[in-house]
Formats: C-alpha cells, structure tokens, sequence
C-alpha cells in the first residue's frame, strides 16, 4: 500500500497500475454480530464510536465492469450513521439480498460490512470491459450503483430495479484504503481540489442537482423562491449554492447563528433561525399545531415581500413535512429524499389539492446527474463545503458529529492520504475559487 500511496504523491501516476494489488486493506467496518448492540437505546445516544471499527479486510476480486480504487480521502455521509447505529434496518440485510442476485453479488455477502458512499483517490485496475477509464486516472465516484440488466432503468437508470447506493447497500464503500465500485460511478476529480475537497460533494451534491435542478426533480427556475431546510447541512449546502447559481431566491432555514452566518457567506440574504424563532409545528407526538404552520409562512412572507416558496426542499421529515406542504405557493412543488426525524409524514391534504401543489419523492441521481452537477464543481460554479476532516481511524467520532447535527456541510476522512491539503493540480484555479471553497471551514 505504502508503494501506491508514494506513486500517488510523486505524480507517478502511470506506475500505479504495474504495482502489485494488496491481498488486504484497512476499512471502517460495522460487524453483523453486533447488529442489537443498541438495543433499547433511543437514536441519540447510540453512538457509531462503538459500532465503526478500523479492521484489515480482505481485497475482492475484481469483476467486469468493475474499477478498484485506491482511496485518498471520503467523507461522511447520513446513510453511514443509519448503518452505524443499525436503523431503520440493519444494512446486512441489503447485502444478502444483493448476494443472491449472482455469483458477482454474493461477493458483498460478509459478516462485516465496509461502509461510505463517496470517495477521491486513484484508479488502481480496471475489470474486462471497462475503456473509459485506465490505471493512474484520478477520480471522484458517485454513489449510484446499478445492474441495468432489466428494461426499467434505460431511461433513467435511477429506475433500475437492482439500484443501489455503493457503499450502504453494497459492500466495499470508500470509507477505506480501497474501494470496488462500477466503472459507470466515475467521474474526473477536479483539479484545482485537495483529495478531501474532491471527495465531500458527490452524495450530497447529486442528490441535491436532481431533486431541486433536474426535471426528475423540482425543475427549479430563475426567479423561483425555493425554502430549504438545513441550508448549512449536506444537502442544503448544495441546494443553497444551486438555487443562487441558478438565479433562483433561497429562503435558508438553519438552527443557529453560526449556520445563518454560513448561509450568508454562501451568498444568501433570506435567513430564518428555526431555533430563534422557536418553532414548534407539533403540540405533542400526536398533533400538529396550524397555527405555527402560519407563522413560519407569514416570516418567509415578511422575508421574500409577500410570496410564497415555489419549491420546498424536504429532507427532515415527520417534524417539518406539515408546515413544509402548507407554506408551499398555490401550484408549488415540495420535494422530498429523506425523513431525518421520522418517515411516517402527517399534512392536511386540503392544502395540497385545493391549492394544486404536488408532492415529489427524489433519491440519489443517475450517472448524468451526478456527472452535470460534478462538472459545476469543476467548473468552480460550486464549491465543497469541508467543515472538518478526521483521519481513517477517527471515523466513529466523524459519524457521531453528523448524528447530534453539530457539524457545518461536509465532515471529510482522510483515508490513505497521510494530510490535508494534497492532490492540487490546477493552483492557478484553486487560488481564484479559495476563498468560496474555504467558507466553510473552522466553523
Ligand atoms: N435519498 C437520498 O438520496 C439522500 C441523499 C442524501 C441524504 N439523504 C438524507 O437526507 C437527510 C439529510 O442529509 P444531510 O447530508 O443533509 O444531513 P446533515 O448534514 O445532517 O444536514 C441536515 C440538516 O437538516 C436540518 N435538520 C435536521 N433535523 C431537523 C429537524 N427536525 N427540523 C428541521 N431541520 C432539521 C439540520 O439543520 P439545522 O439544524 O441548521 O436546521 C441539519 O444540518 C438524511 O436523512 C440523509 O440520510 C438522502
């Protein structure tokens, strides 16, 4: 490993494929035999510390169609503190239903699960078939893992029926020295970006591209008023710098001001402090209050001159999807992909059909998706959202972060680089965007 990694930091990038494989490699783990290990807590206080472990695995054997990468730095994702704390279902359970699929499948099938669905490094070999990409090529990856053997995903491969997300329902995930991933999840690492710059955007970034600019999702336009909730998060942190690339008026809902701050510094000027502003849309775990419904929209009233969100961008859930349908425009779209707080959602009906709103449900991207909304990071139109790296060995407390939402945008995991900072090939560009690729830092 050490003779990649020193091929890699000498620029000898063309060596990397004549380097012999390693049998083994270091990953962060969670263990089948330790799936009820939680039992009986509430959410918050299971704690991924005592879940992720650093273990040495074994390297898989490298299938068609197939890129084994040698990973430089990944990032922290939500689906890592589901599989971390082993809700809402343990993800074993999607690797043996993905490994009796095939021969090539039952390969993810293990007692130990090496997790992480975003990753920087280096190609290391290329499976049969695979001529787009070659040995010493330096990449992102998406996370959108699929078959495409059936006929339901050709128009839009996020409609394969054997999709998945690389790296929580599939084994061999980035948070690793090594990772297995399709050929068709690489994407060309952006050069003027450090190993864990390039590594944060992918998950977050694609997902938010199609749920608030693709016409799969919200088809957002110039001029659209779009609410988004945890518009200092991961996804938000995207959506945020999407609405503003594209000319569109973010209504930013965050929970400090530190996040307001953030959410300043990324260009936007309509700011609501959730916490400030003591919100609270449910009178007890049974029923919700309307009346907050209308005070929250009466302040994004106050705040955009009178109108009303053309789009809602939804990820918390079961807490916000109430007020979230309600404060919606006569006509306007509420877009969803997770339910953070709880995914059994409650709204009154009557707002969304007298008033003709629709619902959209969105998850991850397709291949083009994640390559358009890659090339605006590239482009220097959007810009990562680091907060915070933690080294290989420290992924635990980097979950934990996540899990008690007291991180900013993207915690990065160094994984075989030894520092920040490395993997710039473009200076020249980097020293024009740095500025907006540091807002987020120190936070
Ligand atoms: N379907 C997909 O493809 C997909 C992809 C990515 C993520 N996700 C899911 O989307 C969710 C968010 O992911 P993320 O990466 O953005 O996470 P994140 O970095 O933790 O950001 C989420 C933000 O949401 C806000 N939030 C959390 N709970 C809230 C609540 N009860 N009410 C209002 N706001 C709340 C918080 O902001 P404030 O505290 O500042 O308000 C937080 O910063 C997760 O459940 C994740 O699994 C789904």
């Amino acid at each position: 490993m050490q003779k990649i990694l020193d091929a890699i930091q000498a620029g000898e990038l063309a060596a990397v494929g004549s380097l012999p494989v390693p049998e083994h490699y270091r990953g962060i783990t969670v263990h089948a035999d330790e799936v009820g290990m939680f039992e009986g807590l509430p959410s918050r206080e299971k704690d991924p510390r005592r879940s992720l472990h650093l273990d040495e695995v074994a390297t898989p054997e490298l299938g068609p169609g197939e890129a084994l990468v040698a990973v430089m730095a990944s990032a922290i994702n939500y689906n890592t503190v589901w599989t971390s704390i082993f809700e809402p279902v343990s993800t074993f359970k999607f690797l043996e239903r993905y490994g009796k699929l095939s021969p090539l499948a039952k390969r993810h099938d293990l007692p130990y699960h090496v997790v992480g669905s975003d990753l920087a490094g280096v190609v290391l070999r290329t499976g049969p078939g695979v001529h787009s990409w070659k040995p010493g090529d330096e990449v992102v990856a998406h996370c959108l893992s699929v078959e495409l053997e059936g006929p339901d995903g050709h128009n839009d491969t996020m409609m394969d029926s054997e999709q998945r997300i690389w790296g929580f329902e599939t084994n061999f995930g980035g948070l690793a020295e090594l990772a297995l991933v399709k050929s068709n999840q690489l994407m060309p690492k952006p050069a003027h970006l450090t190993w864990e710059e390039a590594a944060s955007p992918g998950l977050v970034n694609s997902t938010a591209y199609r749920q608030l600019v693709s016409r799969n999702g919200a088809a957002m336009k110039q001029g659209d008023v779009v609410l988004i909730w945890g518009a200092s998060g991961g996804l938000g942190s995207y959506a945020t710098q999407f609405a503003l690339n594209g000319g569109a008026i973010p209504v930013c809902v965050v929970s400090s001001k530190e996040k307001a701050d953030i959410a300043r510094k990324m260009g936007a000027e309509l700011i609501i402090d959730r916490s400030a502003e003591g919100y609270r849309f449910w009178r007890d775990e049974h029923t919700q209050d309307p009346r907050e419904w209308q005070r929250f929209g009466a302040r994004i009233r106050e705040l955009t001159g009178g109108e009303d969100p053309d789009i809602v961008f939804e990820h918390p859930g079961k807490e916000t999807f109430g007020a979230s349908v309600y404060v919606a425009r006569r006509g306007g779209t509420i877009v969803t992909c997770a339910s953070t707080s709880g995914f059994l959602h409650q709204y009154d009906n009557r707002y969304l059909w007298m008033n003709l709103k629709r619902i959209i449900g969105s998850h991850f991207a397709n291949y083009r998706e994640s390559w358009e909304a890659n090339r605006l990071i590239d482009k220097g139109l959007i810009h990562p959202t680091v907060s915070k790296v933690y080294p290989l060995a420290e992924t635990g407390q980097a979950a934990l972060d996540v899990h008690h939402n007291s991180h900013q945008g993207k915690v990065g995991v160094l994984c075989l680089a030894p520092e920040e900072g490395l993997g710039v090939r473009d200076e020249a560009k980097r020293e024009r965007h740095l500025t907006a690729i540091n807002r987020f830092r120190g936070v």
